[in-house]
Formats: structure tokens, sequence, C-alpha cells
């Protein structure tokens, strides 16, 4: 199990999402959300969430305390954070032992409308303004240029005539919710499994941080102070190698076999498909174009994906017909002496014949029930 933290400010929707998301499978979960407004959507929505250690941390304890939020980070083990709408620059002593594991996501397709200035409704009235037919959301690396760091994913929408900053603004939440937690998935895959934080190091920073009593600036958005990625980027992992499409991506999440030739082929039958998904795209993945359906609407991936359970389901079957025909013809074998031993006068063997057989028709059924349901989880061990 994989633990993220997020950090929030505002309303939460991200956040929300991000752990609706995880929540639906076993391998990352939102273990901590950290959060800097008493009276926020996040503040709110925290308390629905099971599972989730939600601290409060008042906006002075952000600079005098770092230490304290570095223990919380390593109590919970936490290997990847994930900014959500938060609107502090976080402190250098948790960016240097964190470094290339901090996310941020921004609502348009960066490096257009990033920057000073450019947050919230802000960047939906400048593409509105300057009538571009694309936006959508980045997500990226934190570095210490304001919306500079490492692009890790991005997503597009369509800007059309009759869009106002709001309905934009709901178009790219929407793409949020689509990229945010699937870019996460991506980052996971590139870090070491276990964080190597060292204490002391952080420690001595979080120490000489809350010496110096500089105050911070509060950015106008999210933003702070680490190397650039590219600088971090950690060694890659045996076994884990970053997968290079969606399909792979959830294959390595889900822990199942993907045969992107196998898929290919299915697909041949079908060579429009990529150019069937007008809208929304999936724009960069490691500087690769991908495309992708609508948000909210099932990706061309999630169609390939549907390539894998045919061979669970052709072995089921057959599984289930091997365990349960013995037991099945063992129920033929006594049915048949039922009428046999019946007009023999023999009543009585007639009547154990008869109890045998259903004996053997409800092991036959059992043994059938038992194994169609426990192959799948059985062949997913060995996987
Ligand atoms: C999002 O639009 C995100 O791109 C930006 O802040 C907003 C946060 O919204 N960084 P929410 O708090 O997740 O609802």
């Amino acid at each position: 199990m994989r633990k993220i933290a997020i950090f929030a400010s505002g309303e939460g929707s991200n956040a929300e999402n991000i752990y609706q998301f995880f929540q639906k499978g076993n391998r990352v979960r939102v273990a901590l959300i950290i959060y800097d407004r008493e009276e926020s959507g996040i503040a709110r929505r925290v308390k629905e969430m099971t599972g989730v250690r939600a601290v409060y941390i008042a906006p002075e304890d952000w600079t005098s305390a770092p230490q304290r939020i570095l223990d919380l980070l390593a109590d919970e083990e936490i290997e990847l954070i994930a900014l959500a709408g938060f609107l502090r620059m976080v402190p250098q002593a948790i960016t240097h032992a964190y470094a290339g594991r901090i996310l941020n996501i921004h609502p348009s397709l960066l490096p257009a409308y990033g920057g000073k200035g450019m947050y919230g409704m802000n960047v939906h009235r400048a593409v509105i303004e300057a009538a571009e037919a694309k936006s959508g959301a980045t997500v990226h690396y934190v570095s210490d240029e304001l919306d500079g760091g490492d692009i890790l994913m991005a997503q597009e929408v369509d800007v059309t005539p009759d869009d106002t900053p709001e309905s934009l603004c709901a178009k790219v939440r929407l793409a949020e919710f689509e990229l945010y937690p699937r870019a996460i998935a991506m980052a996971l895959l590139r870090i070491p499994p276990r964080i190597n934080v060292d204490p002391a190091a952080s420690a001595a920073t979080a120490e000489a941080e809350s010496a110096s009593q500089e105050p911070t600036p509060a950015p106008a958005q999210t933003e702070t102070a680490i190397p650039r990625a590219a600088d971090v980027n950690p060694p890659a992992i045996p076994g884990l190698t970053p997968p290079a499409t969606p399909a792979e991506e959830w294959a390595q999440t889900l822990g199942v076999r993907y045969d992107a030739g196998k898929v290919k082929d299915a697909l041949g039958a079908n060579p429009d498909v990529e150019q069937e998904a007008p809208g929304v795209t999936i724009v960069e993945i490691d500087g690769t174009p991908r495309a992708t359906s609508p948000a909210g609407a099932p990706r061309d991936s999630d169609a390939t994906d549907r390539e894998m359970p045919p061979t669970y389901l052709v072995w089921s079957i057959v599984v289930t017909l091997l365990c349960c025909i013995p037991a099945g013809i063992v129920a033929i074998i006594y049915s048949s002496q039922v009428s046999s031993k019946f007009y023999a006068d023999d009543l009585a063997g007639a009547r154990r014949a008869s109890e045998r057989a259903q004996i053997w028709i409800i092991v036959s059924f059992v043994t059938g029930v038992l194994f169609q349901s426990l192959y799948l989880p059985v062949a997913l061990l060995f996987n």
C-alpha cells in the first residue's frame, strides 16, 4: 500500500475526488490531508472521508513549525504530496525532504496562463478573453518557479464560443478529476516505494527555517522552492517500468498482465477509434502526445482494457466444467440406478440411489459455483 498526502486550502473537490478514486483500489491510499483554513470546503469534506488523518495547521505554524508537518508525513509514511488548491508556500524543509515528490494541478494548459496572478477564475477569464479554442488542466512537479515545474500530464478541453469563465471552470474541473488521480498513479510508479528521508537533514533545515523568522510571502498560487524534477528524478526501479500508455498504466495498477500487441490487433478492426473522440485529449505523457475521449466519458484505453477479461472468462469456464463434471457423472450414475432398482422392486435401493444422486448433484453444483467464483482471485494471485 502506497500512501499519499494532500495539502489543500479551498473547496477540496480535487482532494475528495483523489480520495474516492484510490478508495476503489487497494494500492494507494490518501492517508493524510493537511489544510490551512478552518472554514473551508476541504475542512467539511474531510469529515466524510474514512481512514484519512485530517490535520488543520494554522497559517502561522506553516513557517514556524515545519518539523511538526514533517513528523506527520513521516508518521503516516507518506511517499508523495499532492497540492490541490493549496494557496500557501510549502516550507523548504518539506520541499527538501520530498524533492521530486510534490505535485500541483493548475487549471490551464501550462505554460500558457500560468504564473503571477493566474489562479482561479482569473485563468478562465483570460482564456476566454484571448478567444482560445482549447484550455485544460496540467499536473506538474512543484519547482521554485511559479507554475514552472516539469509537466507530468495535461488534459485539454474545448473552449466553445458560448463558454463563460464559469462554464469553462466547470469543464476544466471535470478534466482535473480525470487527470489528477492518474497523474498521481503515474508519479508513484516513477519513484521508489519507500521514501528515504534523512531525518537529521530535514530537522536541520526545519530548524534553520524557523530560526530565520523571515516572513514567507503568501503566493497568489501554490508554489515552492525545490530543484526541478529533472534534477531529482529517482533511478529506475527494477520490475517497475513506467507505463507507456494509459492502458498499461491501468494494467500495472490492477496488477494484471497486459499485452499491447494483442490489443493493437483487436483495435485493428477499427482503425479510427482514436480519431473518434473529440474534445479532451491527453496532450503529454513523457512528451508523447496521446488521444483520449472527453472528460467523464469512457476512454479508448478503457475499451482496450476490455480485451483482457476474455482469457479469464474462458479459463474459468473450463476450470469450472473440469471441477464439477466428475461429481456430475457420479450423480448421473446414481440417477440411472433409481429407475432400474424401482422396476426391480428394490424400493429401498431406489431410495438410496435417489438420495445419493441428490447429494452428488449438490456437490457438483457447489463445486461449480465455488470454482467459478474463486477462479479470478486465485488466478490474479498467481499472475
Ligand atoms: C483547482 O482548479 C486547481 O486547478 C487549482 O485550484 C483549484 C482547486 O479546487 N490549483 P478544489 O479546492 O480542489 O475544489
